[in-house]
């Protein structure tokens, strides 16, 4: 095992081109799930722009069998994880390694492993060096030959990248498929498969008039289930090529799900492997949040096609090139898909908030890197929101600055310039900017690319003076950084503010800076560029404005602009802005909470606040999905992040308060919305239908709150009957979470009911666990449920999405849970850690960032939560995952 204590720092600038390129691979697989027999040779030459190397492959858990060049015996070594070849011959030659590897013994699941009698790969980012030597890295390409020999019983589907070129029958029960990738990869995108699967198949044709073949592999008997993976699939298809001219280049399209997976999806060439929960859906079983799930995962990997494959990363430290790029792709499919420009900011505020949720306290944190990182030990640590996520919203700001056009033309400039090379950030930025030479992102660029480089969020003050005399209104502007790991100053950031203003009434005004010969429309982009910066709006007809910046949220920066209640409802009543309508409402929320923690009364929303919201719910203007949104008050981990010094107790406390404030406030109004909203009519997952299901489900459970506070019966009643009768999956968890986030009596009855209803439906299970670790704490019953589900017996740490339902749901989701007084939460916290470090470090050191925030705790939950992480730290078997995300959260 390749277990070691400290694992050495990689620099970016230390980055060398390779000494040899690898053009071709073939390999054979004899495979079985004890012992796997792979035969690789490699056609290698030196790279000659440099000096003669010695050639140096990466294996990692391999048993090696032998080493021939051009056929005959060389000398090797091996040191530590590497294969060392002293002195290769010639400038050419051919390489062929044997080796063995065990799947069933590998549970970190990275390299080749058995899950559910079937066996997969998951080779990003570094896991193909677990299967054969090789030089493991990015920017080595090389075309691939794979031929799968096994059991036809065990493994009657033989999968790999490319095309099918031969299969037939072997002796002893066997058989053989060999496929042929056409296009140069990286060893990431490596892929097999070998299983008893079926597939749901469906040919499309592009707009070339080609046809191709889709095929989505799922266990016997969950076929029924991909119908909209595979809807999703074509779609994204289409809008790629729509929108972007990014045509589908294979012949054959593949999407394999599996069980046991670490992430939630992987994008092989043409041989996609995706959770289950990313492709199975039915209505009875899955939710509009799986449905929504899929289509936007299906997307991102088929995305990455481009964004990804055809131009790849020149080494890791580049990996938010692909992500935050295909990230950004998928949240405008999915916007695009979404419709009406309502729902399309309704997805910008769901992308915000998980931006806010786990971006910004990642970036104010140990972990804080820039989205392009300049140093890491286990490049597996640095699939971070910081590089999704932030990564995305560097594209978002650059589709802002350079329109929609533009960004389509340097998208093709990219590929035209860089189609089938590893390049790095620099490049990409470069492409955009060069297709739009006289956008301000061509003219500011080197501010710009300070995205890439310095982490943390940045700050932007806003301060609004009016004269009423000259109708003038000046915006004064300032930006600054804190200070973060290797980065104590910051330069100022490139700040593309989208803004408008208005009146008292909630009227736009027009907007016109000094200087301009006319105004030029209600709503405009600011660009800021230096550490303060002034803006001068004429013309105005009155003194009294009110300022809507950072529209859309159009940078990824926290916002003081010093607003009073009174503005923040003109906002919520009035902005043409979707996202800053909501922005508004939950900024109110927050002003709410903030005092609750710094005065010792009972915390209360104000009544203007409560009337706002009560306008809001009834708006018949309003779209269901916008009010659920905007009736949510800003969550336990948005806000504890906002604040310093957090008692998560006392957090929590003041934000049931709040609930229960609202809940029987507006009783008669929920009562309202859970009727009017009802979905009439079959079961679509389209926004307007999850729109309303969301909107009832949140009047359910502030109906069954009030009910359970005030010891009535009829609406627990209510949601059990809606729970048991439900058609779909949607209602009958919202339900189910009603009654169990109130501590009804009839949630117990509930929870034993859905477990005999789905006990053979792994996601459902999934629910069912997920739901009781992040159900609302009360008194440390949830806690004590969570330690006891440890001993269910559906209950395992070895499949990721299980553990993940029930462990992650604490740690992340679940703040008042697991920070306790008592420290238990810690105790059980670190146990956890060593416990799944020992089975799948990947897992273990996400699950490990739990307590990242430790610093901002208030006493004593600080001290007791830096007592964990110390004795995790003392832990001396600690996998090179884990111990990085320990020691950098003492440092
Ligand atoms: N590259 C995958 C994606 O973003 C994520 C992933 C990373 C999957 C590493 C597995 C391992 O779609
Ligand atoms: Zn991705």
């Amino acid at each position: 095992m390749m277990r070691e204590g400290t694992a050495p720092l990689i620099r970016r600038e230390d980055y060398l081109a390779p000494a040899y390129w690898i053009r071709r691979a073939d390999l054979c697989f004899d495979l079985d799930a004890t012992k796997t027999i792979v035969s690789s040779k490699l056609t290698i030459e030196r790279n000659t722009t440099q000096d003669v190397q010695p050639l140096k492959l990466h294996g990692e858990d391999l048993n090696l069998l032998r080493v021939l060049v051009d056929g005959h015996s060389v000398s090797f070594r091996q040191e530590g994880a590497l294969l060392i070849i002293d002195a290769p011959a010639a400038d050419a030659f051919t390489l062929e390694i044997r080796n063995t590897v065990s799947p069933e013994k590998n549970t970190q699941l990275s390299g080749l492993y058995a899950s559910g009698g079937g066996l997969y790969t998951q080779c990003e980012a570094e896991g193909f060096r677990r299967i054969t030597f090789f030089q493991d890295r990015p920017d080595v390409m090389a075309v691939y030959t794979v031929t799968l020999r096994g059991d036809k019983k065990k493994y009657p589907v033989l999968l790999s990248n490319g095309n099918l070129v031969e299969q037939g029958e072997l002796d002893a029960g066997r058989h053989y498929a060999k496929w042929h990738d056409p296009f140069p990869k990286p060893s990431y995108l490596f892929a097999i498969v070998a299983a008893n699967l079926v597939a749901r198949e469906q040919w499309v044709r592009t707009r070339s008039g080609k046809d191709h073949l889709l095929q989505i592999f799922v266990k016997r008997g969950d076929l029924d289930k991909t119908e909209h993976a595979m809807n999703s699939l074509i779609a994204s298809i289409v809008w790629d090529e729509a929108r972007f001219k990014l045509p589908l280049d294979l012949e054959r399209f593949m999407i394999v799900a599996v069980d046991d997976f670490n992430m939630g999806a992987m994008e092989n060439k043409g041989l996609n492997l995706f959770n289950t929960k990313f492709v199975l859906a039915s209505t009875a079983t899955a939710t509009d949040v799986d449905f929504d799930g899929i289509e936007s995962v299906v997307a991102h990997e088929y995305f990455h096609n481009w964004t990804g494959n055809r131009i790849t990363c020149r080494d890791w430290f580049q990996l938010s090139l692909k992500e935050g790029l295909t990230v950004f792709r998928d949240q405008e499919f999915s916007m695009d898909m979404a419709g009406s420009a309502s729902a399309r900011a309704v997805r910008r505020i769901g992308d915000v908030r998980t931006l806010r949720e786990r971006q910004f306290p990642e970036d104010g944190g140990p972990m804080a890197h820039p989205v392009r990182p300049d140093v890491y030990q286990a490049i597996d640590n640095f699939y971070t929101a910081t590089v999704y996520e932030k990564g995305a919203e560097l594209v978002r700001m650059m589709h802002t600055l350079v329109g929609r056009e533009g960004f389509a033309a340097g998208m093709g400039l990219y590929f035209e310039r860089h189609d089938g090379q590893a390049v790095t950030c620099d490049e990409f930025a470069q492409a955009m900017a060069d297709a739009n030479p006289h956008s301000a992102l061509a003219q500011h660029l080197d501010v710009f690319k300070r995205w890439y480089a310095q982490a943390g969020t940045p700050r932007l003050v806003a301060h609004g003076e009016s004269d009423a005399e000259s109708g003038r209104y000046t915006l004064r502007l300032s930006q600054s950084n804190t200070p973060s790991a290797g980065q104590p100053y910051k330069q100022p950031n490139l700040l593309p503010i989208a803004i408008g203003l208005l009146d008292r009434n909630g009227q736009p005004l027009q907007l016109q800076l000094e200087g301009e010969d006319a105004p030029a429309g209600t709503e405009r982009v600011l660009v800021m560029t230096e550490a303060e910066q002034s803006f001068t709006f004429i013309g105005l007809p009155t003194a009294d404005v009110v300022p809507s910046l950072l529209r859309g949220f159009s940078a990824p920066v926290l916002l003081k602009d010093g607003l009073s209640d009174a503005d923040l409802l003109v906002l919520m009543a009035h902005d043409t802005d979707a996202f800053n309508r909501w922005e508004a409402a939950q900024r109110l929320g927050v002003n709410a909470l903030r005092a609750a923690l710094t005065h010792d009364d009972t915390p209360v929303l104000d009544a203007a606040f409560v009337e706002a919201l009560r306008t809001l719910l009834r708006d018949p203007s309003l779209d269901p999905a916008f009010k659920e949104l905007a009736l949510t008050l800003p969550s336990e981990i948005y806000v504890a992040d906002l604040v310093e010094n957090i008692d998560p107790q006392r957090l929590h406390a003041a934000r049931e308060a709040m609930l229960d404030q609202l809940a029987s406030a507006l009783q008669a109004d929920w009562a309202w919305a859970f009727e009017h909203y009802q979905v009439r009519g079959g079961y679509l997952p389209n926004a307007e239908q999850s729109g309303q299901r969301a909107l009832t489900n949140l009047a359910l459970a502030m109906l069954v709150r009030h009910a359970v506070a005030s010891g009535d019966n009829v609406w627990p009643g209510r949601a059990y009957q809606r729970f048991k009768d439900a058609s779909n999956m949607t209602d009958r968890l919202g339900a189910i979470e009603a009654l169990v986030n109130a501590h009804a009596e009839l949630a117990t009855p509930a929870l034993e009911r859905m477990h005999a209803l789905f006990k053979d439906e792994a996601l459902v299970l999934d629910k069912w666990f997920a739901l009781q670790g992040r159900a609302a704490e009360r008194g440390g019953k949830v806690f004590a449920r969570i330690k006891q589900l440890m001993q269910h017996p559906d209950f395992t740490l070895g499949n990721p999405n299980r553990a993940r339902a029930l462990l992650f749901s604490l740690t992340a989701m679940n703040p008042a849970a697991f920070h306790r007084t008592d420290a238990a939460g810690y105790v059980f916290w670190a146990d956890r850690v060593i416990e799944l470090d020992a089975i799948n470090p990947q897992l273990a050191s996400r699950f490990a960032r739990g307590l990242d925030r430790w610093r901002n705790l208030a006493e004593p939950y600080r001290s007791a939560a830096r007592e964990a992480i110390a004795r995790v730290a003392a832990k001396p078997e600690l996998s090179g995952d884990t111990r990085e995300i320990i020691d950098r959260a003492l440092q």
